[in-house]
């Protein structure tokens, strides 16, 4: 993959909070529908707006935005608060593919979305505990 010579944040890159917002809006509508994500829909709660508020707050901060999620609720330690589903490969890669599409509905800079796509296997791959 080629690495862009853009030194914006990815946040920037993104369009700000509006696209963020809907991103993290589109990847969990994939994982709502995607027969191919019902495990890792499963070991969420009914309501998904919760999980939706959350990782657009955490990505805010991830991608160089504001650090929304910090302000509000301290150092993520994203790894331990997954330690209570039981993440393989497979819930890895579900996860991926809902974000996939998401970007792909949302990002319209090709490179942005590999380069994206890329860093936040980093972090699926990063909360595997199985
Ligand atoms: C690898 C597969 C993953 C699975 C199966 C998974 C699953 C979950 C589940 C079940 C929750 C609880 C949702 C709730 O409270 O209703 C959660 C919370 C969360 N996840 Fe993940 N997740 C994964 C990867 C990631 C990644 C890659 C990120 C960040 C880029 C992330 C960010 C978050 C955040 C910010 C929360 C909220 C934490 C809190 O309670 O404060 N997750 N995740």
């Amino acid at each position: 993959m080629q690495i862009s010579q853009d030194s914006r944040t990815y946040y920037e890159r993104m369009g700000g909070e509006a696209p963020l917002r809907q991103l993290v809006h589109r990847f969990y509508h994939h994982m709502n529908t995607l027969q191919e994500a019902g495990e890792i829909r499963a070991m969420h709660a009914d309501n998904l707006s919760h999980a939706e508020d959350k990782l657009f707050m955490f990505l805010s901060g991830w991608m160089g935005g504001p650090s929304l999620y910090i302000e509000r609720f301290g150092h993520p330690r994203l790894r331990m608060r997954h330690l209570p589903f039981s993440i393989d490969e497979s819930a890895r890669d579900q996860w991926m593919l809902c974000m996939k599409h998401a970007l792909d509905d949302v990002v319209e800079d090709q490179p942005l979305r590999e380069e994206l796509l890329h860093a936040l296997y980093g972090v699926a791959d990063f909360m595997r505990n199985q």
